[in-house]
């Protein structure tokens, strides 16, 4: 079939407004909106500003009304326990009700915030849906971060209250999470009114006497009462959640997604960038705490009618490097999504892909890759190994929705390795030099979206217009930067290269190098420090940190650096895959004091590198290589 793109895409750039009022159709309105756009509100205008909504009821409750009561709306498969348990709307609902039930007893209403640090478990999506239901603000968090990163956004977020777990599940191992939480609340200024623990039989944990409540006891009895709560209609612009992602500081962004703009988008690309229909099977095998959790897991194949399957487990070692293709033919899966990363790790125990012919794989259409860049060898591997088509997608956490993708859904378009594809409708991108010019097709340059974005995105970061602006908006006026580095071809496909910012990318999960240099700096023995992302075959990249020592300081390097990987893995969390620090006299600088991290990269990754014009003193750079080789790194 020729695909319909061009057309479709012509058609947004024709009449932006017409086409996300067209869009809007896919969702119930409970007050239809006064304006599609409203350029004066907001930072940069806000979408569907006046209508109302609820996004619980469009994920749930239309579709029991609408006939797909007794479909399954959420699988859930654990491959450490061995259980499956499926969901049908119907019964999600009722989970839904009753938890938002419990919620609202504890005071939660409209506006209010609620943390939910919970492992992937089916009670993090109803969480998610009865803040929903509410008009409550969820902010997931990511079980792999530690107290402290918990404790920040806890500040940030002030939380009325949080909603965590006794435990998660890693392979060959119980994670305790309650000391993490207690130790979050510990750390922070603002203290949540109670906690809502769910006990796992896998590791219970203490309970705080007035304080902790029991998430089964507490929703068994709404459940038994037969309380009822209804969908809250809410603003379109209302925040939905706020979702903490990776700055350039140890402070977190708080990405705010609204409710009506993300609802559109999210129905609009499940159709026509994924080609799923209502009723389908849709993988995506993310976290809840990332953005591709809250997009592919929760809110778009619910508000699709699709049924969504949640994995608790890992591609390889639970049991082996088949697990992903045992959950597509048991539960039926048509699409799956996750990051490349998946496919390098099951590539490697499985080279050949022999485990892949033991399956019915039937239903299975397209697998989805996005989060970090797809090697074309990967890709390769996997078409090859699968024999369906592979699509790359690039979008962000701020965008919430691919930027950039081969939208199955409208026809495919030829797929180019190494591109995550073409612009969406609602994205004119455009890539710039430095100045701000807009340069030639196939050059390299600086990724931007002209404003306004598009529905879904976000429209701020929560309770900091002001960094939201300096952040993204301010360095090259009337667009959005992104912060990847990318070249468009003559064709109008996009290639990403690389961050312009300390951003790095470790499985699929963004991480910030200048967080992890605030907590180097922190040891006592640390002079001055460095982090830079290296090259890893099987997580895309790695950190690699620097030190340098107090004069003076006489003690053990190999300690200190032992415990400056501790001190990473206590602050920021174990997602961090921070495990080599070396070292060294003294770090590469310029003359006004900027340190080389693109050149130290560079000389790891085994990269051509010339000497910088402006360095001070070029011998530091030898130092480096050599301390680098003496473990075994650039050589
Ligand atoms: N709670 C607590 N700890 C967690 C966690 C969670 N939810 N998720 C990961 N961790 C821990 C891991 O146990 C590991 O700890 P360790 O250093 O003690 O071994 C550490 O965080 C790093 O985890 P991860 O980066 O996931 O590495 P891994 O070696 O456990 O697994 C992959 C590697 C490739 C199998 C895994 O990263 C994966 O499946 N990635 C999928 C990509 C993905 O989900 N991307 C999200 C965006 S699409
Ligand atoms: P996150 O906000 O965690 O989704 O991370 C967003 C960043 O991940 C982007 O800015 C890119 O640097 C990178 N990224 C996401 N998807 C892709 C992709 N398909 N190809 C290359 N890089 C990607």
């Amino acid at each position: 079939m020729a695909s319909r793109y061009h057309e479709i895409y012509q058609s947004w750039q024709r009449d932006p407004e017409a086409f996300w009022a067209g869009a809007a159709q896919g969702i119930d309105w409970i007050k239809p909106f006064d304006k599609v756009l409203d350029t004066e509100a907001g930072v940069y205008g806000q979408w569907y500003a006046g209508g109302l909504c609820n996004t619980c009821w469009n994920a749930v409750d239309r579709h029991v009304e609408g006939g797909r009561a007794d479909q399954a709306a959420l699988i859930h498969d654990s491959a450490y326990t061995g259980v499956i348990q499926k969901f049908t709307y119907a019964e999600m609902k009722r989970e839904i009700v009753a938890l938002a039930s419990v919620l609202k007893n504890q005071g939660v209403g409209k506006g209010d915030r609620v943390v939910i640090y919970m492992p992937m478990v089916p009670e993090a999506v109803f969480a998610m849906l009865a803040c929903a239901r509410l008009g409550a603000i969820h902010s997931v968090v990511f079980g792999g971060f530690a107290s402290n990163e918990l404790a920040t956004r806890i500040d940030d977020a002030k939380p009325k209250l949080v909603i965590s777990a006794a435990c998660g599940l890693e392979p060959g191992r119980v994670l305790a999470y309650k000391p993490l939480l207690d130790g979050a609340i510990a750390l922070s200024r603002h203290k949540p009114d109670h906690c809502l623990i769910l006990q796992r039989e896998q590791l219970r944990c203490d309970m705080k006497e007035g304080y902790d409540i029991d998430f089964a006891d507490a929703v068994a009895r709404e459940r038994a009462a037969g309380a009822n709560v209804d969908c809250v209609p809410v603003l379109a612009t209302d925040p939905l959640y706020v979702l903490y992602t990776s700055g350039t500081t140890g402070q977190p962004k708080g990405v705010i997604h609204d409710n009506g703009g993300h609802m559109v988008a999210l129905k609009w690309s499940m159709e026509n960038e994924y080609g799923v229909k209502p009723g389908e099977v849709f993988w995506s095998a993310s976290d809840i705490g990332w953005a591709v959790g809250h997009s592919y897991i929760v809110y778009g194949p619910l508000l699709h009618g699709c049924t969504t399957v949640m994995f608790e487990g890992k591609p390889v070692g639970t049991p082996d490097a088949s697990a992903f293709w045992r959950v597509i033919s048991q539960h039926g899966v048509v699409a799956l999504f996750t990051a490349p990363t998946t496919f390098r790790a099951i590539k490697g125990q499985d080279p050949r892909g022999e485990l892949v012919a033991r399956f019915d794989l039937s239903t299975f259409r397209t697998l989805f890759l996005a989060g970090e860049r797809a090697d074309p060898e990967t890709i390769k591997w996997a078409e090859q190994s699968l024999k369906v088509p592979v699509i790359d997608n690039w979008w962000q956490t701020e965008t919430g929705s691919p930027i950039t993708h081969n939208p199955v859904g409208l026809g495919l378009l030829p797929v180019k390795y190494g591109s995550p594809g073409v612009p969406m409708p609602g994205y004119d991108i455009r890539v710039l030099d430095d100045a701000g010019h807009e340069v030639p097709r196939g050059t390299l340059g600086n990724v931007v979206l002209k404003l306004p974005l598009p529905p879904g995105c976000l429209p701020s970061l929560w309770n900091a217009d002001e960094r939201f602006r300096q952040a993204y908006l301010a360095e090259f006026p009337g667009y959005y930067k992104t912060a990847d580095a990318g070249i468009v071809d003559e064709d109008g496909y996009l290639f990403i290269m690389a961050r312009t910012d300390d951003i790095i990318n470790v499985a699929g999960h963004r991480l910030s190098t200048g967080a992890m240099e605030e907590v180097l700096a922190t040891h006592p023995d640390v002079a001055e420090c460095a982090v830079i992302g290296i090259a890893d075959e099987l997580k895309g990249q790695v950190p690699l940190g620097f030190v340098v020592l107090y004069a003076g300081v006489s003690r053990d390097t190999a300690l200190i650096e032992k415990e400056v990987v501790g001190l990473v893995r206590e602050k920021i969390g174990p997602v961090s895959a921070f495990k080599t620090v070396i070292t060294i006299k003294r770090l590469p600088k310029t003359r006004s004091g900027k340190i080389l991290r693109g050149t130290m990269q560079k000389i790891a990754d085994k990269e051509q590198w010339s000497m910088p014009a402006t360095i001070d003193d070029p011998a530091i750079l030898e130092e480096i290589g050599k301390a680098l080789a003496a473990r075994g790194i650039g050589v």
